[in-house]
């Protein structure tokens, strides 16, 4: 069994600023705090992008400061909002294709799991130049077994007029690339959206999930003026399990903190009499 984390859009801010009201730093670290008394026998972490919210030196040093507190590795992916010359400072050892970009593989007994980069600093929405597809095509084609991608951006329009405009560029180029290896890809996990959002895409199954800070309102229809619509939706992180028949990919409320009751009744009361007077919970 393949464990691993997925978490996503964390929007570092310098330690001590807030974002949206809110402390993405503090939010960081407890979720780190959660993975490591809860799942300390996964393999890694995987943070798929916005690392940071504005991509400053002093918020790759914060993230850095944060993710001293994990007991597990951490694979660091970019996004929209991060600023790529930056992070090679604060994250020297952290992974590079020959190119330059951050893009990696990591090879384990259950498949590949292959990161991408698709960050194109000035714009919010996602980019794959030649050369990184190229890279993707290569590591796709030199690998016979399962494989996992790993990417900020979705590959695809996921319905939301006000972050579809902030799309994946290439998207048919992408298409293009995986197609001779679609049926091998048994996942792509992405971020980007700050909502959970799950499926199939080109008989590809996906997710994502809310990010660790700020999340994104599902709305639909989208506003005339194309502003985005945010919320104070809890956040989450995804527990991910994988063999060689399944991909389980549990999301957790980590900052839960109402009470966890039993469903079974105590000795001598009937489960109707418990279920619908043994608690005096209110919302
Ligand atoms: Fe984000």
């Amino acid at each position: 069994m393949l464990k691993f984390i997925h978490l996503t859009d964390t929007h570092l801010v310098g330690q001590g600023v807030r974002l949206y009201g809110l402390d993405p730093h503090q939010r960081l670290k407890q979720a780190l705090a959660d993975i490591n008394k809860h799942h300390g026998d996964a393999h890694s972490i995987v943070i798929t992008g916005d690392l940071t919210n504005w991509g400053g030196e002093d918020e790759y040093q914060a993230l850095a400061d944060a993710l001293a507190l994990s007991r597990l590795p951490v694979r660091l992916i970019l996004g929209n909002h991060d600023h790529r010359a930056r992070f090679r400072n604060a994250f020297p050892d952290a992974m590079a294709d020959e190119n330059g970009y951050v893009q990696d593989v990591t090879d384990t007994d259950f498949g590949r799991m292959i990161f991408l980069d698709t960050l194109m600093e000035g714009t919010h929405a996602g980019w794959l130049c030649e050369e990184r597809l190229n890279w993707l095509g290569a590591r796709l084609k030199e690998t016979g077994g399962p494989v996992y991608l790993f990417m900020h951006h979705p590959p695809f329009d996921i319905g939301m007029p006000g972050m579809d405009q902030y799309g994946l560029i290439q998207k048919e180029e992408f298409k293009a690339v995986i197609h001779p290896y679609k049926s091998r890809i048994r996942q792509i996990f992405f971020g980007h959206i700050h909502r959970p959002i799950h499926g199939e895409w080109l008989g590809i199954p996906f997710s994502t999930l809310r990010g660790t800070n700020h999340q994104v309102w599902m709305d639909l229809e989208g506003r005339a003026d194309g502003n985005l619509p945010m919320s104070y939706e809890r956040p989450a992180y995804g527990v991910v399990l994988i063999d060689q028949t399944i991909t389980l990919i549990h999301e957790h409320d980590y900052l839960y903190d109402d009470e966890i009751y039993l469903g079974d009744p105590p000795e001598g009361l009937s489960e109707y009499d418990y279920a619908t007077t043994g608690f005096d919970h209110h919302e």
